[in-house]
C-alpha cells in the first residue's frame, strides 16, 4: 500500500514539463494550423497520438494516410493567438482567432503531452464557427485587446491563487448553473465574453447565468497556469455540448471568463442572436 503510494507520488513528482517544451509543441500547433501543413506539428507528435475535434475523435491524415476533415489540416490565417501552461499536468491550452470573413473560426486546444518525452499525447480542440453560440471573432478579438494581459505573470502572494482554488473557481461556475446556492468567487470589475458577446455591460460576471438548468456539466478538462492566474476547462457544457470555458482568477476571485461553445444546429443554439453582435465593434 505504502510501497504503491510512493510510486504514485513519484509518478507525480515526475510529471511535470518545463514552459520550454510546452511552448515548443504550442509553436508547432500554431504554424501547422496556419499552414496547413501537419508536417510542421509531426516532430511534436507519437504514433498514438490523438486528435479530438468538439468531442469527437478525428484521424490525423500524417497518421493514417487518408485526407482528412480535420480542421487541423486546412490552413487558416491567423490573427490572433495566446497560449497558457500547465507545467504541473504537462499541458497547454491556446486560443486561436481567425478573423477571415470567408473562413472565421474560434478554436480552444489543449495539448496534452507525455512528460517522459514530451511528445503529444492528446490534441483536444473546440471549434467555432458561424453560427455557434454567440460566434464573433472580431468582437472577441476587440474585448481581448481592451482587457488586462492574461498571460501576465502575477508576481505578489496576494494577487497568486493556488492551483486547486483556481481548479475551484471554475467548478463553482459550472455548478452554479445547476444550483445557485454554489458560492462562486466573483470580483467586481468582472467581465465576461461568450463567443464574441460581452454579457456584463455592469461589470459583474453573475449576470445572464440561466435559472433552472439540470443538466450538470462533464467530463471536465483542466489547464492551469498558475503564474498568467488562468483556469481553462474543456468540456461537454449543460445541455449544448463541446465547450471551452477560460477563467482569469486574480487573488482567488474571478476576474474575467471567456467562452467557446459549439452550437449543433449551427443556429445560435436555437437562442436569438443579439443585434450588437452584427454591429461594427470598433477596432
Ligand atoms: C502511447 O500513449 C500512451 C499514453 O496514452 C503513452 O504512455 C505511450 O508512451 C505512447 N506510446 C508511444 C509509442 O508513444
Ligand atoms: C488510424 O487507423 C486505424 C485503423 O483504421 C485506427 O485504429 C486508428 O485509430 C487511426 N488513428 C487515428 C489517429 O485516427
Ligand atoms: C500514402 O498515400 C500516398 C498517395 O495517396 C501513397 O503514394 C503512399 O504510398 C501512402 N503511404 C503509406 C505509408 O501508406
Ligand atoms: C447546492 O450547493 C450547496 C452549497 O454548496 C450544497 O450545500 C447543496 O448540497 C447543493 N445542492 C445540491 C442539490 O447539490
Amino acid at each position: 500500500m505504502i510501497g504503491l503510494l510512493l510510486l504514485t507520488l513519484a509518478a507525480l513528482a515526475s510529471a511535470t514539463c518545463d514552459r520550454a517544451s510546452l511552448k515548443s509543441a504550442t509553436d508547432r500547433y500554431i504554424i501547422a494550423q496556419s499552414t496547413g501543413q501537419l508536417s510542421w506539428l509531426a516532430p511534436a507528435l507519437s504514433p498514438n497520438t490523438t486528435y479530438w475535434e468538439n468531442l469527437v475523435q478525428v484521424p490525423l491524415p500524417l497518421q493514417n494516410n487518408t485526407t482528412s476533415a480535420a480542421i487541423l489540416s486546412r490552413s487558416l490565417r491567423i490573427d490572433h493567438h495566446r497560449t497558457a501552461f500547465d507545467t504541473v499536468q504537462c499541458a497547454t491550452f491556446t486560443e486561436l482567432l481567425s478573423l477571415s470573413p470567408s473562413s472565421p473560426y474560434q478554436i480552444a486546444t489543449q495539448l496534452r503531452l507525455d512528460p517522459s518525452t514530451t511528445k503529444i499525447q492528446k490534441i483536444d480542440s473546440i471549434v467555432t464557427t458561424t453560427g455557434d453560440l454567440l460566434f464573433s471573432p472580431s468582437h472577441a478579438l476587440h474585448y481581448i485587446l481592451q482587457q488586462p494581459d492574461w498571460n501576465a505573470f502575477l508576481t505578489t502572494t496576494a494577487s497568486r491563487t493556488p492551483r486547486a482554488s483556481l481548479q475551484a473557481a471554475a467548478d463553482a461556475y459550472y455548478d452554479f448553473f445547476v444550483n445557485k446556492s454554489v458560492v462562486v468567487p466573483w470580483d467586481r470589475p468582472c467581465t465576461r465574453v461568450d463567443g464574441g458577446f460581452l454579457d456584463t455591460p455592469d461589470m459583474d460576471c453573475n449576470t445572464d447565468i440561466p435559472d433552472g438548468v439540470t443538466v450538470r456539466t462533464v467530463d471536465r478538462r483542466y489547464v492551469i497556469d498558475e503564474d498568467a492566474g488562468v483556469v481553462q476547462v474543456t468540456s461537454n457544457f449543460g445541455v449544448i455540448g463541446p465547450d471551452s470555458h477560460e477563467f482569469w482568477v486574480v487573488g482567488g476571485k474571478i476576474r474575467g471568463i471567456r467562452s467557446a461553445t459549439v452550437c449543433p444546429d449551427k443556429k445560435n443554439c436555437g437562442l436569438e442572436r443579439p443585434a450588437a453582435l452584427g454591429e461594427d465593434i470598433g477596432y
